[in-house]
């Protein structure tokens, strides 16, 4: 019970806290990486953190059914998908987004896993507009069939989804103490938010000595980032929660989003490179990989210095890097190293 609230634990957690050698005597840092990408189910990621939660609340209300939202390649998707299949549920992903060209990458997996995935061309009008009219057709197909829907919002980052990431910060908090590391920073890909405000509200209510740095990995501003503080105030109420923060205490780098968000970008593709060839980690080309792009510029800038001990969060996305879009500019680059004899 977290918060006075239950979850359907499915996940073999902890996940491992590592040391990554090379990497830091390379960087010049002590480099640590909390392995969420390998939470158990639907080829891992973040993302079930927060289902543990929401699927306990779907099950309280006798749902037969996840229904939830993203792009085309939603990893958010893949792992509504994932639990779903594991628990004998339906499944429908509402996108708004062309399809990609082909079945592949997490788009492959969602099919693969037996969801539903609905994809509506963009017509310009305001996407939480176009999601709406089409999950509520969608929900309202299936309720007629039967079913009855629960409905996850994008990223699964409502309030009981951020509480995958506050049990998170306890649990590496925990991990880090043990290790011996006290004054590290962690740092964490952004998107929807609800991940960072999941460590944000954990690390400062049970009094972590880690810190936080959030690296959002798109340039449109979120409009719960904007009002990061209401937005914090209403899980401190909601929660009971003693801690206070300020829009200061709120640390989101936003330098580093490469000008769009899931573009195909060679600093990023660099970085997934280097760690994959250092420490033989993969990163996925869209969240982790420009987290580590940015954790790496960070360093060369000196606003991480020299000696600082960085947690990284791997926050899974693995099966991005699939993606056309993406493999087609890996295989320009990495070709060269295919030797194909007669
Ligand atoms: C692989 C990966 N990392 C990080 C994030 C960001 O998490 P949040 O949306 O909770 O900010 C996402 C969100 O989709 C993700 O798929």
């Amino acid at each position: 019970m977290l918060l006075g609230h239950e979850k359907v634990s499915f996940l073999h957690l902890p996940t491992p806290l590592e040391y990554l050698p090379t990497v830091s005597r390379e960087l010049g840092i002590e480099l640590y990486i909390k392995r969420d990408d390998l939470t158990n189910l639907g080829v891992g990621g973040n993302k079930l953190r927060k289902l543990e939660y929401l699927l306990k609340d779907a099950q309280d209300q006798g749902a037969t059914m996840l229904l939830t939202l993203g792009g085309a390649q939603t990893n958010h998707g893949r792992l509504t998908a994932a639990v779903a299949a594991k628990f004998g549920m339906k499944c429908a992903i509402v996108c708004v987004d062309d399809y990609p060209g082909e079945l592949s990458a997490n788009l492959l997996l969602d099919r693969l896993m037996g969801a539903e995935v609905i994809l509506k061309k963009d017509d310009g009008r305001p996407e939480s507009v176009q999601f709406d009219e089409v999950a509520a057709s969608v929900k309202a197909r299936y309720e007629a069939q039967g079913e009855k829907v629960y409905s996850i919002p994008v990223g699964g980052s409502n309030d009981l989804g951020i509480l995958g990431y506050y049990e998170c910060a306890q649990e590496i908090t925990a991990q880090a103490k043990e290790m011996g590391i006290t004054d590290a920073t962690l740092y964490a890909a952004v998107g929807s938010i609800g991940t960072y405000m999941g460590l944000f509200c954990g690390l400062r209510e049970e009094k972590s000595p880690l810190g936080l740095v959030g690296v959002a990995i798109s340039p449109f501003l979120d409009a719960k980032e904007k009002r990061i503080v209401d937005y914090f105030g209403s899980v401190k109420k909601k929660y009971g929660l003693t801690c206070n923060a300020v829009r200061a205490d709120f640390h989101i780098e936003k330098d580093y989003t490469r000008g769009a968000y899931n573009n195909p970008c060679k600093e990023v593709r660099d970085a997934v490179c280097y760690m994959a060839r250092k420490e033989g980690i993969i990163l996925d080309p869209c969240y982790t990989g420009k987290a580590f792009a940015g954790i790496l510029d960070m360093v060369r800038e000196g606003k991480i210095q020299k000696g600082a001990k960085v947690i990284f969060l791997h926050t899974g996305g693995l099966p991005g890097i699939y993606t056309k879009h993406h493999r087609v500019e890996f295989e320009k680059e990495l070709i060269d190293g295919v030797t194909i004899l007669d």
